[in-house]
């Protein structure tokens, strides 16, 4: 109620009051007379303003809180809990506008409380990594999350309301579901999608949800993407499956000379000098395979532990070019180094000169005879700069990131004369992520390539 009515009412009382006075004023007063008269007035005034008082007092202490109170639970009951009614610091009114206040402030706290709690809970829903669907007990979509909707596609309103098995048509989630409400157990099971031309594996996990007397009321449906992990699987396969494959051949042909050997007495020296001489390639072949093997599950193992020191890269790298001028003249290369003076950084020179030797080795095992091999040594502020360069076959487009994979060569047999295990790449870019650095190249096919290393100095 607004002040105005208020005064209103409070002007109405004294209007009837004063009626009342000025009524008992015209009956009484003919009936005296002199001082007598005086005196009923005067009691008459003093009367009215007594009850003036009164009804004032009334208004302010009684009346006035309790409609501010109406007023107040009227706005809490529109869901205005902001609202808060004045409480004088006296009379039983107080009560009532503190008790209305405190319950004002309760109902605040509460939504607070209840909003917070709903957005967290919409925040870890749709944050969370996983898809999420909750059916109920009769198999209706009551809430997905965001992840859910990147899985499947579409939008909300194109599931929830629906039954589960009427948007979603792959088996292995009507069984999942059917044996989580049949067991009232947690139950998985894998499923596979095409999302952008890409295919997925998924976990999908079912757990019932029941309530406090033990009623099954839905079922809770996780969907966990394991492409990452199945990709691991697959890689560890493969490279179980490649390694068996390389070490097969080698041992596979010893095992056929050495018994060729064994039963033919009647061999001239030259037969088993050149079948010795394959054994000995072979085997040599065997122990490079399985020494690189070692070499790259050490540096898997131990990615971090590399031991640093200041290289200081004229000194640092004159072993090596001994080695690659003795290679390279055996294949008649001509080996341009050039290499800026006084260069220092920061690294694990063993680690580093089996990068620039492994590199330098395929430049020259790639090269025809003749053709020409380069190493260039530089550095800007941050970086220093390897770059090892041929004139050799080249590599091909398609093949150009993937020569970085364990066993991966472009021309098996070509590579395996060479005594390759197509290892060596795969432990070079190792060795330079672990430095945080990077390795890139450029080819063209018959024409060279150029391999660039980069490595920060201060890592
Ligand atoms: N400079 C190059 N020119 C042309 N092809 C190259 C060159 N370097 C590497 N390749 C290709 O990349 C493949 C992988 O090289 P990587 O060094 O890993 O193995 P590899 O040389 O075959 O054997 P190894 O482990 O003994 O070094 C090679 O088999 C080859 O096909
Ligand atoms: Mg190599």
């Amino acid at each position: 109620m607004d002040a105005k009515k208020r005064i209103n009412l409070f002007y109405r009382y004294i209007l009837m009051t004063a009626s009342v006075f000025i009524l008992i004023g015209i009956v009484i007063l003919p009936l005296t007379s002199g001082e007598e008269q005086f005196f009923v007035l005067f009691s008459l005034i003093i009367g009215f303003i007594i009850l003036l008082i009164l009804i004032y007092h009334m208004f302010e202490n009684y009346v006035r809180p309790i409609r501010a109170s109406i007023n107040v639970t009227n706005e809490l009951v529109k869901g205005n809990y902001n609202a808060r009614t004045y409480v004088k610091p006296h009379g039983e009114a107080q009560q009532l506008s503190n008790a209305i206040n405190v319950l004002a402030r309760n109902l605040q706290e509460m939504t607070i409380q209840e909003k917070m709690q709903g957005s967290q809970w919409k925040t870890v829903m749709n944050n969370m990594e996983s898809g999420l669907m909750l059916i109920d007990e009769r198999g209706y979509v009551h809430l997905i999350n965001r992840k859910f909707m990147q899985m499947f596609g579409k939008k909300s309103v194109d599931y929830i309301g629906f039954l589960y098995y009427d948007v979603l048509q792959d088996k292995t989630i009507h069984k999942v579901v059917q044996e989580t409400f049949l067991y009232e157990e947690k139950m998985t099971g894998n499923i596979t999608k095409t999302i952008n031309g890409e295919k997925h594996y998924f976990e999908v996990a079912g757990a019932p949800v029941i309530n406090d007397v033990r009623d099954l009321k839905g079922a809770v449906l996780v969907f966990h993407d394991i492409t990452d992990l199945k990709r691991v699987e697959e890689m560890r396969k493969d490279f179980v499956a490649n390694v068996s494959h390389e070490l097969k051949t080698p041992i596979t042909s010893i095992r056929g000379f050495a018994e060729t050997l064994l039963e033919d007495e009647k061999a001239d020296d030259a037969i088993k000098e050149q079948f010795l001489t394959i054994i000995l390639k072979e085997s040599t072949r065997l122990q490079s395979l399985v020494h690189d093997l070692l070499e790259l599950s050490k540096i898997e193992k131990e990615e971090m532990k590399l031991s640093t020191k200041l290289i200081e890269v004229d000194e640092w790298l004159q072993s090596s070019l001994t080695l690659i001028e003795q290679q390279a003249s055996k294949k008649s290369l001509e080996f341009t180094k050039e290499i800026k003076p006084n260069i220092s950084f920061h690294g694990d020179p063993d680690r580093l000169q089996q990068v620039v030797l492994n590199l330098m080795y395929n430049a020259i095992n790639y090269t025809a005879e003749e053709g020409s091999i380069f190493l260039r040594v530089d550095e800007n502020d941050h970086e220093v700069i390897i770059e090892v360069e041929d004139t050799g076959i080249g590599i091909p487009d398609e093949a150009r990131q993937r020569i970085f994979e364990r066993f991966y060569r472009v021309d098996r047999a070509r590579s395996r004369n060479t005594g390759g295990t197509g290892l060596g790449l795969a432990i070079v870019k190792h060795i330079i992520e672990a430095h945080q650095g990077t390795i890139t190249v450029t080819s063209e096919m018959g024409k060279g390539s150029c391999f660039t290393v980069k490595i920060p100095k201060k890592w």
